[in-house]
């Protein structure tokens, strides 16, 4: 499917709001929201440069007409225009849509003003968007400003976002807080990252064996909700291979600690607004949206990220509030350019939380208004692959989604922890469930294109070491259903790896028992620590090559699931290693032919 593009509500248009030749448009994609914040932030300056702006089209339309050859060429003739994309170097396609976006701008006849840039996330890409826009301004000075103006520098700071804040007496009778995200979402048709449900718990299991050193949670949630209508509204559409986001809460220790920072009553009880109160837009209200009202333990606790490092947008805030003279310099230096290096020191390589560098500046205490707007970033959900079919229940009864909508009993979800990798902002942060007295978590379901074949006949090489083995758990579980409804099932090899039979070998006895009801043809399990040498699933892959190309060639599948620097790198080495050797094909040739797979859909990865 075509990224999706959304389109801020960002534009100028200074003095004539009809001419088209001064009229600066922002557009960004975005997963988690960094380039929205990003794009928003430029957009924000734009307007503090050059006048007041204009909302543009939204999104989808920007991609429709942008793939839409005629009317394109006409429109990007007089196009002048720069594009900032945000990557990380480590990633095979780093930076692709911004590269392939910034070219096809140009064969259509628009003028770039500078040249591509490419965030990094595995370096500073703040610094890397603050070099990119330095190179802006002074084109777009050069064709907005006239030629006096033009040598003159505009004196300008920063600007720093905040919320309208209301303080509520909490015997005002106010609202009670049960709105998203923990909440169900009420009134709402659509269950998403804003809108999350709250699911119970119905079943936790640790799986490794209590020799293992690490860990690894089975976790099931029950999804029938309250009844049948709140099924159907939920999970219309959760299918084997769609992950599931869950929300956490902070750690108790950490909520109080930042109320002390912020030097206010754990009990205030407040809301957030994005409107002045005449229900005119804030001004440069480029503001996340509000959450529901509530007490500031609860606001801490459910919707701050209070342990990420802070950016140095972040720290530009706090300076603006820090009565200390000495504590505002020091942060607005940590911020610039010529403070880059201490900043890749103290916060980056010492991994300052966001609480650490506050109590390192007593003196800054950023009103709530400020603090939720622009310091502590909206606390993310984290992903995880469901382990279940829709079509399956617990009892392995073959069930399809108009049954399972039925029968809100058989709606369950199962997951495995962890999707993302156990770092950054999650390291101090528990699910909800783990929690004292939580047996429940605000869910919703993220669709992916990581799917069974269409045609259960084709062949399928499920890649899955640790707990990259979770989406097949549910492919396992589909094919089954598939195959107990009377369809007839292609080949399919599992390959698992783990360290040892013994400690790690998770759900080891159903993936013997999918073996001996042929819903997989082979079950092959690389140990990486039984023998003298590490033995890796992407060995096992090349002991095996002639069978993965004979099932690749017959029209085959493969899905690679789990890590992605390490695991998924080197299996996708092995993948064209075996289609040089297997089929004869020059090192260019086999490239090609891995690409195919991936342009069509047949070679389908969930990395993490
Ligand atoms: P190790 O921990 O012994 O190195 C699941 O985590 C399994 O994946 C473990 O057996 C782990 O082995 C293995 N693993 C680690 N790095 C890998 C890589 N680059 N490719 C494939 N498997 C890897």
């Amino acid at each position: 499917p075509p990224p999706k593009l959304v389109v801020p509500k960002s534009a100028l248009e200074p003095e004539e709001p009809e001419d088209d030749k001064t009229k600066v448009s922002v557009f960004f994609g975005t997963q988690t929201g960094t380039a929205e914040g990003f794009a928003k932030a430029f957009a924000e300056e734009a307007k503090a440069r050059y006048g007041d702006g204009e909302p543009t089209d939204n999104a989808a339309r920007f991609y429709k007409w942008f793939t839409e050859e005629k009317e394109k060429e006409e429109r990007l003739k007089n196009l002048q225009y720069g594009v900032f994309g945000l990557g990380n170097r480590q990633y095979e396609h780093f930076n692709k849509i911004a590269i392939v976006v910034d070219d096809l701008i140009t064969e259509q006849g628009g003028k770039k003003l500078v040249p591509v840039g490419l965030g990094d996330d595995d370096q500073c890409i703040e610094d890397d968007f603050t070099a990119w826009r330095e190179l802006v301004w002074p084109e777009l000075d050069k064709l907005l400003r006239n030629e006096d103006e033009a040598t003159v520098s505009t004196p300008y700071t920063a600007v720093v976002l905040q919320y309208r804040v209301v303080l509520h007496d909490q015997t005002d009778g106010f609202i009670t807080e049960n709105g998203s995200p923990n909440g169900r979402a009420n009134g709402n048709t659509v269950i998403d990252a804003q809108h999350p449900c709250r699911a119970n718990v119905a079943v936790k299991r640790e799986l490794h064996t209590p020799a293992s050193d690490r860990s690894c949670t089975h976790l099931e949630f029950d999804i029938s909700g309250t009844g049948l209508v709140l099924l159907l509204v939920l999970f219309p559409s959760y299918e084997t291979g769609d992950h599931v986001g869950v929300y956490c809460e902070n750690l108790l220790e950490n909520v109080e600690e930042a109320e002390k920072l912020l030097n206010l009553s754990p009990q205030t009880y407040f809301s957030v607004h994005t409107d002045n109160e005449d229900g005119t837009p804030l001004s440069g209200s480029s503001l996340p949206p509000p959450f529901p009202p509530c007490t500031l333990r609860t606001a801490l606790t459910k919707y701050a990220d209070l342990i990420s490092m802070p950016k140095k947008s972040v720290l530009v805030a706090l300076s603006e509030y820090a009565s200390d003279q000495s504590e505002a310099d020091r942060l607005r230096y940590l911020a610039s350019p010529d403070g880059k290096e201490e900043y890749a020191q103290y916060i980056v390589a010492s991994q300052r939380s966001l609480l650490e560098v506050m109590a390192e500046f007593p003196s800054s205490k950023p009103p709530i208004g400020v603090f939720f707007a622009a310091v502590a970033p909206r606390l993310q959900p984290r992903f995880y692959s469901i382990s279940s079919s829709p079509k399956t229940n617990p009892q392995g009864y073959m069930l399809n989604m108009d049954k399972v909508i039925c029968t809100p009993l058989i709606a369950r979800a199962y997951v495995l922890l962890p999707q993302t990798s156990p770092s950054g902002s999650y390291q101090n942060a528990v699910p909800l469930e783990e929690s004292s007295d939580c047996s429940w978590a605000p869910i919703f379901i993220r669709n992916s294109n990581f799917k069974l074949p269409a045609d259960p006949k084709l062949p399928i090489i499920m890649v899955g070491p640790g707990t990259g083995l979770a989406p097949f758990r549910g492919f396992l579980q589909e094919r089954l259903a598939l195959k107990e409804s009377g369809a007839i099932l292609g080949p399919a090899i599992l390959f698992f790896g783990c360290r040892n039979r013994t400690l790690d070998f998770i759900y080891e006895d159903e993936l013997n028992g999918f073996v001996k009801a042929g819903v997989i043809s082979e079950l092959i399990v690389a140990f990486s620590r039984e023998g003298p040498t590490k033995e890796y699933v992407q060995h096992k892959m090349s002991q095996r090559a002639s069978d993965v190309w004979k099932m690749i060639s017959d029209g085959g599948y493969v899905y690679v699931c789990g890590d992605a620097k390490g695991m998924a790198r080197d299996v996708h080495r092995t993948l064209h290693t075996i289609a040089q050797e297997q089929g004869s094909l020059s090192s260019s040739g086999a490239e090609g032919m891995v690409k195919n797979l991936q342009t069509s859909g047949r070679y389908l990865r969930d990395v993490w």
